[in-house]
């Protein structure tokens, strides 16, 4: 068989198509519903206790730390009021044995510690004079709860939120795996080493990354629609979206404000279709998974985000090397191979190991459109030691890695369009015409070529939304999203901590009236207890 047809085969195994897609929506749609309804379906549909999406006036001074993929950040944002913004931050690799640390605390004294360098770099005045205060007030906690910092912890990974500033690790995704973990309040392990190292710094809101991407969005770009959704394509998969409180079946147990009538649902939908009814499912996609740390789950993820695609690729690569009738990255002679030479694969070439092809490499192949792919041909050459590749191998490559990316693209397309068919505002007349907007970020929306394009193509084909709907849904960039949402939660949780002690402040003046035989709480206590 010669390589041009083996690579046609493979590429066809990737097709999604029209149909495939939209029974896919229609399952989405179900399982959604089904999240909505209990606990504990593949779909988790997390009630996150935030139920409203900013304005663009916020304003203040908040930090917000990220952890959720290959780095870790650490940010502080100033919020102008006028939806403009400025971010400082700082971003380094999480060591690989920390992902799969034996200990919880392991982790988050490495992220403690990385929180105080921020603030000793950026902010070193209002360190200084906070330990400077610290150390000449004598009660440990002596310090004015205005000095403190408050902080937004976006942590990407499905948590049980039990309030706004607490909840529960489910289980860990994207590679990482530290069992001692699941259960417990990421909020508080990681303030217990804040407060080690003494730092002026109160986690006061706990986001994922979607819901932050979601609140960056509708902070930056105001307008008669709000953002209905925001989602992550990058190391990993997933979305947060505004659902009305009344769909929203199962009992929630923290405190929150009905006003709206609305709640943000993470959905983590990575682990969409678990059970495989809708989903593709090559030959590659079952080995990736039985190899993985988490088989059988985040089945959506494993198929649409940046951490897997690249290892799909691979596994189909190490296929066809192993095929002794497909002559791939090898030559009978240097005559075959249009550089007059042979090709040949360096001995310990990353491709032979599990992660071994970073996904970025298909972002070169998309990209690269030249007669000879002399780019790609480049890459393959510094990223996989693969020299003198010849152009029908890269060719062959290119398409492949092409038919897995318009795959995890039309996918990608299945949860956008469910969100925006749950959502009603297609049809919804005091809308008409008025842009639906999404908010998006991830390396691989934001860098692999024609994305976006891919989605809308496969939006415009969707039962309920067809080419004019597809116009309507404006997907547009939340760069940093997750930082700056963070601290748009912080600053709804400070206002939330605010009327709390104004509450608790006043449940005291009235008990004291009581135990003193008075009859009335003075008239101004409301204002005075707010101010
Ligand atoms: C994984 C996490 C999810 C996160 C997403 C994007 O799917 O489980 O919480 O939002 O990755 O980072």
């Amino acid at each position: 068989m010669t390589l041009e047809s083996k690579a046609k085969s493979v590429v066809a195994q990737f097709d999604y198509t029209d149909d495939q897609v939209n029974k896919a929506v229609k399952e989405f749609l179900r399982q959604m519903d089904e999240g909505l309804q209990k606990d504990g379906t593949s779909l988790s549909q997390i009630p996150t206790y935030v139920t409203g999406v900013p304005n663009g006036t916020e304003k203040g001074l908040y930090m917000a730390v990220d952890l959720g993929g290959t780095n870790f950040r650490v940010c502080s944002i100033q919020l102008n009021g006028d939806t403009t913004f400025n971010l400082t931050f700082s971003k380094v690799a999480i060591p690989k044995d920390l992902m799969v640390a034996k200990t919880a605390q392991e982790l988050f004294a490495f992220l403690a510690k990385q929180i105080e360098l921020f603030l000793k770099e950026h902010h070193e005045e209002h360190f200084e004079q906070h330990v400077r205060r610290r150390m000449t007030i004598s009660s440990p906690d002596g310090f004015r709860d205005e000095h403190v910092f408050r902080l937004g912890f976006t942590f990407s990974f499905p948590v049980q939120q039990i309030g706004i500033n607490k909840g529960t690790l489910i289980r860990w995704t994207k590679g990482f795996d530290i069992p001692d973990a699941i259960g417990k309040d990421v909020c508080a392990l990681l303030q217990d080493e804040i407060d080690k190292l003494h730092l002026p710094v109160k986690v006061a809101a706990l986001v994922n990354d979607t819901v932050g991407t979601l609140m960056a969005r509708s902070y930056s770009s105001p307008g008669k629609t709000s953002t209905i959704l925001g989602a992550i394509f990058g190391t990993g998969t997933n979305g947060a979206y505004v659902e009305k409180l009344a769909n929203l079946k199962k009992p929630l147990t923290g405190e929150y404000d009905k006003s709206t009538g609305e709640m943000v649902i993470n959905t983590e939908w990575g682990s969409f279709d678990n059970q495989l009814n809708v989903l593709p499912n090559t030959p590659w996609d079952v080995a990736l998974d039985k190899a993985s740390v988490n088989p059988g789950i985040q089945m959506y993820e494993k198929r649409v985000s940046g951490m897997f695609l690249g290892e799909i690729l691979r596994l189909v690569i190490i296929d066809l090397l192993k095929n002794k009738d497909v002559a791939f990255f090898k030559d009978e002679n240097s005559s075959s191979n249009d550089w007059k030479s042979t090709t040949n694969i360096v001995a310990d070439s990353s491709i032979y190991t599990q992660w071994g092809l970073d996904t970025a490499i298909m972002s070169v192949a998309a990209a690269d459109s030249t007669p000879e792919l002399s780019t790609l041909r480049g890459e393959l050459e510094n990223q996989l030691g693969i020299h003198a590749a010849g152009l029908d191998d890269a060719q062959a490559f290119k398409a492949i890695a092409y038919a897995i990316g318009r795959r995890a693209a039309r996918l990608s397309a299945v949860a956008i369009a469910a969100i925006v068919l749950q959502s009603g505002k297609l049809t919804d007349p005091e809308i008409k015409d008025e842009p639906i907007d999404i908010g998006v970020d991830g390396s691989l929306v934001e860098h692999y070529p024609y994305f976006r394009d891919m989605i809308y193509e496969a939006l415009a084909i969707i039962d309920g939304i067809g080419p004019e709907g597809a116009k309507r849904i404006r997907i547009g960039i939340a760069k940093d999203g997750s930082g700056v949402g963070a601290a748009l939660i912080a600053l709804v949780a400070a206002g939330m901590e605010k009327s709390m002690s104004t509450q608790d402040y006043l449940g005291e003046l009235r008990s004291n009236a009581k135990t003193n035989n008075l009859t009335a709480v003075p008239e101004d206590a409301e204002n005075a207890a707010t101010d």
